[in-house]
């Protein structure tokens, strides 16, 4: 029988509560990248490299063979290093496709040109609800989790679940879902679909924010995350998750890098063309938020 459990290794990172993961097919030494942070220093606007080099340093000592870089969605916190690592080892780079209607969203927002293209061809793939692909002899399978972002997707590898931003670790409940394309209703039904997966499927979480200092955390179950989830635990309504997702997400300020990371997560983890003078800008649009 085919392994169908494949080895995970999550990176955190400790400034965004980002964990990025190499998901490891054993048999055949191939690899998924999912979620790869390109760091950024929003005071002097300075992108740098740590967390990548992380993942790569790992990569190269283990002697793995890059298949996939993978996004679960187009991140409000951090620039995706989706690019970076692509092009470095040659793998192609997927993400949901409901991102065109992301890109459509913040193209508005940020009023930007033709020159902005939005019909997702800054990634070699785009995923749709149910679509499967190859990880080394294991099978990968997409489902559509929107709610926090329109365009979130689940990636299903073996009995390992990359849920991102729908449940947190148990004691830290669920995401919000109150950035452009949000919708708690719609996150409510995703993260349904998530528990009726079978009970010991691991899940693995986007974020960790270390609630009360404990060390950070990002692999659960299914069945944990039932019985112990503190948004999910007494089986609210529908309408009551809404009502108290909906105002915990007003206390919420947003995070310090959404405006940069949106213009160059919807690109693919990409920063903008460079002008004459071969440096790249950000726009930011002021009191749209
Ligand atoms: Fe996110």
């Amino acid at each position: 029988m085919a392994e169908s459990r494949p080895e995970v290794a999550g990176f955190y990172d400790e400034k965004t509560g980002s964990v990025q993961y190499v998901v490891v097919d054993p048999a055949t030494d191939r690899c998924a990248i999912i979620d790869p942070v390109w760091n950024y220093d929003e005071a002097a606007a300075r992108t740098s490299t740590e967390s990548i080099d992380e993942i790569a340093a790992f990569i190269a000592e283990r002697g793995l063979t890059v298949e996939w870089v993978l996004d679960t969605h187009p991140h409000a916190d951090h620039f995706s290093a989706g690019v970076v690592l692509g092009e470095r080892y040659g793998a192609p780079r997927a993400i949901g496709e409901k991102v065109i209607e992301v890109q459509k969203l913040w193209k508005k927002i940020y009023n930007f040109g033709d020159d902005y293209p939005t019909d997702g061809r800054q990634w070699d793939r785009l995923f749709a609800d149910g679509d499967t692909f190859k990880l080394g002899e294991l099978e990968g399978r997409v489902m559509l989790s929107p709610g926090h972002t329109l365009a979130s997707i689940t990636y299903v590898i073996g009995d390992a679940a990359f849920v991102h931003d729908t449940l947190f670790m148990p004691d830290s409940g669920t995401a919000r879902a109150d950035f452009p394309g949000g919708d708690a209703r719609t996150l409510f039904r995703s993260i349904q679909r998530i528990l009726e997966l079978p009970d010991a499927t691991r899940v693995f979480v986007g974020h960790d924010y270390r609630p009360e200092g404990r060390e950070a955390r990002w692999e659960s179950t299914v069945a944990e995350q039932r019985r112990r989830n503190t948004h999910l635990q007494d089986d609210p309504s529908e309408d009551e998750y809404v009502a108290m997702r909906e105002a915990r997400d007003d206390t919420l300020p947003l995070p310090d890098s959404m405006l940069a990371a949106l213009q160059v997560n919807t690109r693919g983890g990409r920063l903008p063309e460079p002008e004459q003078n071969g440096r790249s800008y950000l726009k930011i649009p002021l009191n749209q938020f």
